[in-house]
């Protein structure tokens, strides 16, 4: 067994990295792959589902993968400050690699969209939060304009660093399953994380390291799909708010990857994402944040297109604890509250 030191080091032979990266890292990577009992009978016909759990990542997140890499070579560059637009998870990455590196961050975000857990993150990691009167796609559209015009390095998944580092995820899983899976579930926002696995896939694929090509399954939330509509969405809605996103910076990408992997994206309603968000915490003891339910809601949504046998993946990109509040919103569960202090009143409770 050898010691994980972060996915630039376990996987530097697929990276553009050389010995003059400084490797700025927080251990990121190896997150495990998990066995989905009840969801593999929910699907039935011998279809063996697993969850991708990247919410186990040091912040939280699958944003981790691609900001070891992006802040990595921005140190390289020279860089002095970074930039961000984020619906949360990205700043929140984006603000512990900065410290690590001696960066300063700047992030933009969408204000009073952005999860509790997220936003606590960005500020106790000492970023320079700024939130916009407006959502998300203004937000990037003004960060990007001003890492043009100013001295500050962008790192959304617009920078090529971050889905090489994303990409590694694909590189996990079929180094876990043995082969990549038949299908693979994932939310999308910017579309940024399904064009990274997809990369992934064919470069281990390239490498005979895998003989199988997911189809890749994108699913973004009914109010911010725009997609799968096939036109920008002006004011994007989900109670999934990692994913509310109007107009995706990777959108042509992802089409291309929708084409080569036979792939197709779908909508799901925030009704379905809680459910599947309920379902995961419920029946498999795995907690993640709506948006990250998306792919189980979608799984669950086309169930009966998967051939039987067939191994599926399901990407779980947050940690729930990101977002509190969506947890005690609908949960369906309250607490037994009032209870007095003796043993009578809480057997009582208990119902014995
Ligand atoms: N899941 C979570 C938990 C996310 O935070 C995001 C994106 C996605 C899925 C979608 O990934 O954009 O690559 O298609 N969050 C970005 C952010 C927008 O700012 O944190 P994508």
């Amino acid at each position: 067994r050898t010691k994980w030191s972060g996915l630039i080091e376990a996987y530097r032979s697929f990276l553009p990295v050389s010995d003059q990266t400084p490797v700025v890292t927080l251990h990121e990577g190896n997150t495990p792959l998990i066995p989905a009992y009840s969801l593999s009978e929910r699907v039935g016909r011998g279809v063996k589902v697993y969850v991708k759990y990247d919410g186990l990542n040091p912040t939280g997140s699958f944003k981790d993968r691609g900001m070891t890499m992006a802040i990595s070579k921005a140190k390289e560059d020279g860089a002095k400050a970074v930039i961000c637009a984020s619906t949360g998870n990205t700043s929140a990455a984006a603000s512990a690699y900065a410290v690590r590196a001696g960066l300063k961050a700047f992030v933009l975000i969408p204000d009073g969209y952005v999860a509790l857990g997220k936003l606590a993150q960005a500020l106790l990691y000492g970023a320079e939060v700024i939130a916009i009167d407006g959502n998300f796609d203004d937000c990037f559209n003004l960060v990007r304009d001003i890492a043009h015009k100013y001295p500050v390095t962008l790192v959304n998944s617009v920078n090529p660093y971050r889905l090489e580092g994303q990409k590694t995820a694909a590189f996990e899983v079929v180094d876990q399953l043995g082969d990549a899976p038949d299908w693979l579930c994932i939310p999308v926002g910017n579309a940024g994380n399904i064009s990274a696995y997809w990369m992934g896939f064919c470069q281990y694929h390239q490498h005979q390291k895998c003989e199988k090509l997911p189809r890749m399954m994108g699913f973004q939330a009914v109010g911010s799909a725009p997609i799968v509509e096939g036109h920008p969405v002006k004011s994007p809605n989900t109670v999934a708010t990692a994913i509310r996103i109007g107009n995706p910076a990777n959108w042509k990408r992802a089409l291309a990857v929708e084409d080569a992997s036979q792939g197709e994206f779908n909508a799901v309603t925030d009704e379905e994402i809680l459910e599947a968000y309920r379902i995961l915490a419920r029946e498999e003891g795995v907690f993640c944040e709506p948006a990250s339910a998306a792919s189980v809601a979608g799984l669950l949504k086309v169930k009966d297109q998967i051939p039987n046998n067939a191994t599926v993946v399901c990407v779980l990109t947050g940690n729930g604890l990101k977002d509190p509040q969506s947890a005690i919103d609908h949960a369906q569960a309250q607490v037994k509250a009032g209870v007095a202090s003796e043993l009578e009143s809480v057997a009582q409770v208990m119902g014995f």
